[in-house]
């Protein structure tokens, strides 16, 4: 209702500016709103009790910074960052874009985030807030070579691991040049077995913490394969599918269509379902698999755990609809018997 009133509001301004000013009025509201009240089902999915199966995907708190107002929309559990091991500007302005016939966004923000040190500062700070199940998404700095790219995830892994239910590791986002090519043979392995021995260390001091891989739309049904082999060859916790699609097809000839960066909501759903669909019947039910991309509805949350997901989660359909689309996917999975 709230939302509704407010986004008329929100979508006069530009696309980065609304974000901001939802994020605060969402903090300054934080304490004076009440939890909603949901159709809710607990789950336990990589050792971890969920009260729901819906999150929020990464991206939309970068630093950690809105914590307990993002507690309060009904969120089974939040994943926050990017994070890189040093703050980074990210790209130059305008790098986010609304295609509202599309319900969909393009972004090239490139990690713009604070830095891991800091984003650690704002989760302890807002842990007396929200005791729910928090995710700390890392990458790389845009200026780190790909060669090295394994020192970055670990100095970020090592910093959040304390602080952190699960870690992701962000190898996907299409606005980090060479990113992407981490998910190739020899370099994925590199990198996953450097976070497993990193894990077992940490894991000695502070618990074990699970570990997910968020992986691109943008793969060929044999890359997926490939990938699903070594996720299982490492024992990789989870598989976070997908990131935003560099394919702008779907939205060529619509304003901001052909804006450099990749693209979320609506047109990326059939083709991140896609990839669930390969990875679940290459990983046999040996990995969970965390369903992300163009959940709009209910239904849109169900199609993925159809296709074999665990958890979801969404970010570019709470842009357009608010905080109810939560508690409508809360609702739809509760009420999903697998068959
Ligand atoms: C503005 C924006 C920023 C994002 N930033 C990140 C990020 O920092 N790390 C990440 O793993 N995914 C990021 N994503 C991708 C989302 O987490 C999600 O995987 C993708 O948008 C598909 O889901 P959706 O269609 O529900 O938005 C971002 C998405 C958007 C729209």
């Amino acid at each position: 209702m709230l939302y509704s009133l407010a986004r008329p509001i929100l979508f006069s301004q530009d696309a980065e500016t609304a974000h901001q000013l939802t994020l605060k009025g969402l903090d300054r509201l934080a304490c004076a709103l009440p939890s909603p009240k949901l159709d809710q089902q607990p789950v336990t999915v990589m050792g971890i009790d969920f009260p729901n199966r819906v999150g929020l995907a990464a991206g939309l708190d970068k630093n950690g910074a809105h914590i307990a107002g993002l507690g309060k929309l009904g969120f089974g559990f939040l994943e926050v960052g990017t994070v890189t091991p040093r703050p980074q500007a990210g790209n130059p302005k305008p790098r986010l874009f609304r295609l509202p016939e599309q319900q969909a966004i393009i972004n090239r923000m490139g990690f713009n985030n604070d830095g891991v040190a800091a984003l650690v500062a704002n989760v302890q700070a807002s842990r007396h807030r929200y005791a729910g199940v928090l995710g700390i998404n890392i990458g790389k700095n845009k200026d780190t070579p790909n060669d090295n790219a394994l020192d970055d995830y670990v100095t970020a892994l090592r910093q959040v691991y304390e602080h952190a239910d699960y870690i992701t590791a962000n190898i996907s986002s299409p606005n980090t040049a060479g990113l992407r090519e981490l998910q190739q043979e020899g370099a994925i392995n590199a990198l996953i077995e450097g976070l497993k021995n990193e894990q077992a260390q940490l894991s000695q001091s502070f618990g074990y913490k699970p570990i997910a891989i968020k992986i691109a739309p943008d793969l060929s049904d044999e890359a997926i394969v490939e990938l699903a082999g070594i996720f299982k060859q490492f024992e990789i916790d989870a598989v976070i599918a997908t990131n935003t699609t560099i394919d702008k097809t779907a939205v060529a000839g619509l304003k901001h269509g052909q804006e450099e960066g990749g693209l979320s909501g609506t047109p990326v759903r059939a083709q991140s379902t896609h990839v669930i669909k390969v990875l679940a019947e290459a990983l046999n039910g040996d990995i969970p698999i965390i369903g992300v991309g163009g959940i709009a509805s209910g239904a849109d949350a169900v199609e993925k755990l159809s296709a074999g997901a665990s958890l979801v989660q969404l970010y570019s359909g709470l842009i357009y609809q608010g905080p109810n689309l939560v508690k409508q996917a809360v609702k739809a999975c509760a009420a999903y018997q697998p068959l």
